[in-house]
């Protein structure tokens, strides 16, 4: 049998086996998508819930499509999770996709679940094995760990290959992802990624070597980038706002313009989630670390524009109800950070509604994938199970989150059911005419009309 671990063999997909350390949102769909593409995958997580659920089939969160193939690949039998990490051993390639979340107490990233998968599989690590790095890292952080395994396991190797999925396409994005990026040291480490993705490759998915530092930085580099956008197009909405324009006719107009783009231009309450806050912080507390403190200032004005969104969105229900917000009830339509998912980490939509509440008011938040883990953030809010129970009596509709289900509303039925027809809408996302003609008072961020 070929293996990895011969310097000119090929990979064959049917008897290699990858381990997963880490099954969270990137690990889970990696484990699944490297077995639909044949490989025999061992995921491992130091949490035995999860492990014991995603054993049985079950995602631990929501994410569209990857349910129905993580069922599939556990049926296949080539697809298998636990919490013991010697179990690694029978692999080749190992993908390290653990979290690397915002330290307590700075801006920095924590690299301790990083440091400590990397020690955990040291040990068991076969002659020729190739450690794979997926997680968001500092720069630095990869050439660190290839010294540490050069003293703890000389026979094996560390590459960097970041992932640049979206939640609600993940599947998608590991499967058929727009560009493939491996930090490597040297030509064999390119070779058996090269084997592992043939497939990926064979669509004509372009290749791009790099060394390690180099793709550590292309990671937060593009979500800095995407950042940027967005904030971009924030900061616009604040001036139309002073000035009496429109940014949804802006955002159009310059994004028929190839060099801008039409995407990644949709003003509103701006960015959350998992990777985007915490990574341009991150990669600014590195940045100063490394002297190049200057060279990434612009991202501390990107965080702050994106911050101030949500203040503007609780701005303009103050100016359309009042100052004092006690008496009244205010429904939340969308509590996750953005449509198709459950994630409610860093969310605007949630941060609103818990300030809201904070201030006194009657919030009560509704989302179609995302009371469960919303609650659980902030088990003080109130939640409503239907569109129908959040916005009844209520003097105000917040629509936070852009759910296809709060975009096909019909403005006249749920006209019935409120106090006062007052909308703002967060995520320019609604058709504003059509709520209009209903007799809605309607407001978006940066429209003034
Ligand atoms: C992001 C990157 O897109 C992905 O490549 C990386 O691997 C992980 O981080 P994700 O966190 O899933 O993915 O969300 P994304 O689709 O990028 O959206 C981020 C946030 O920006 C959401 O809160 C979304 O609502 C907001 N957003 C996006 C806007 O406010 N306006 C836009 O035009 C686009």
């Amino acid at each position: 049998m070929k293996t990895l671990a011969g310097r000119s063999s090929k990979l064959m997909a049917m008897n290699s086996t990858l381990s997963v350390i880490g099954c969270g949102y990137l690990g889970a769909t990696h484990a699944a998508c490297m077995s639909s593409l044949g490989f025999t995958v061992i995921g491992i997580d130091t949490d035995p819930n999860k492990v014991e659920m995603l054993s049985r089939g079950e995602l631990p969160f929501y994410e569209p499509g990857l349910d129905t193939l993580l069922e599939q690949e556990i049926k296949s039998g080539r697809l298998t999770f636990t919490t013991d990490f010697s179990a690694v051993a029978d692999a080749d390639v190992h993908f390290v996709c653990v979290g690397t979340p915002q330290s307590k107490d700075g801006l920095a990233a924590d690299l301790t679940y990083v440091r400590s998968a990397v020690s955990a599989i040291a040990p068991y690590l076969k002659e020729g094995a190739l450690v794979v790095g997926k997680s968001t890292v500092p720069v630095g952080t990869a050439q660190s760990l290839r010294d540490q395994l050069a003293v703890t396991a000389p026979h094996a190797d560390l590459a960097w290959n970041p992932e640049f999925l979206r939640e609600g396409f993940a599947v998608e994005d590991t499967l058929t992802p727009n560009r493939l990026v491996v930090g490597v040291a040297n030509d064999r480490a390119e070779e058996i990624l090269k084997d592992v993705y043939s497939q990926i490759i064979a669509l004509g998915t372009p290749w791009i070597r790099a060394d390690l530092p180099t793709a550590e930085l292309v990671k937060v580099a593009a979500n800095s980038f995407l950042a940027t956008k967005i904030s971009f197009i924030n900061a616009m909405a604040e001036v139309c706002e002073a000035a009496g324009g429109d940014v949804t006719v802006l955002a159009k107009a310059i994004g028929y313009d190839p060099r801008i783009g039409s995407r990644f231009l949709q003003a509103g309450i701006g960015f959350g989630g998992g990777c985007l806050p915490k990574d341009i912080r991150a990669f600014m507390a590195r940045a100063e670390e490394l002297g190049a403190k200057q060279a990434l200032e612009f991202l501390r004005e990107i965080d702050a524009i994106n911050l101030r969104a949500r203040q503007r969105v609780i701005d303009v229900v103050r100016s359309d109800l009042s100052e004092n917000l006690t008496q009244y009830k205010i429904a939340v339509l969308g509590a996750t950070f953005k449509p198709d998912s459950d994630d409610v980490r860093d969310s605007p939509a949630l941060d609103i509604a818990a300030q809201l509440h904070a201030a006194g008011a009657n919030v009560v938040v509704h989302d179609p994938k995302g009371i469960e883990p919303a609650r659980k953030r902030f088990p003080n809010l109130s939640f409503a199970e239907s569109v129908s129970e959040c916005v009844k009596d209520a003097d105000l509709i917040l629509h936070l989150t852009e759910w296809r289900e709060y975009r096909e509303l019909d403005p006249s039925v749920i006209g019935q059911l409120v106090k006062n027809k007052i909308i703002i809408d967060g995520r320019n996302a609604l058709d504003r005419d059509l709520w209009r003609s209903n007799g809605w008072k309607f407001h978006a961020l940066g429209r003034t009309d």
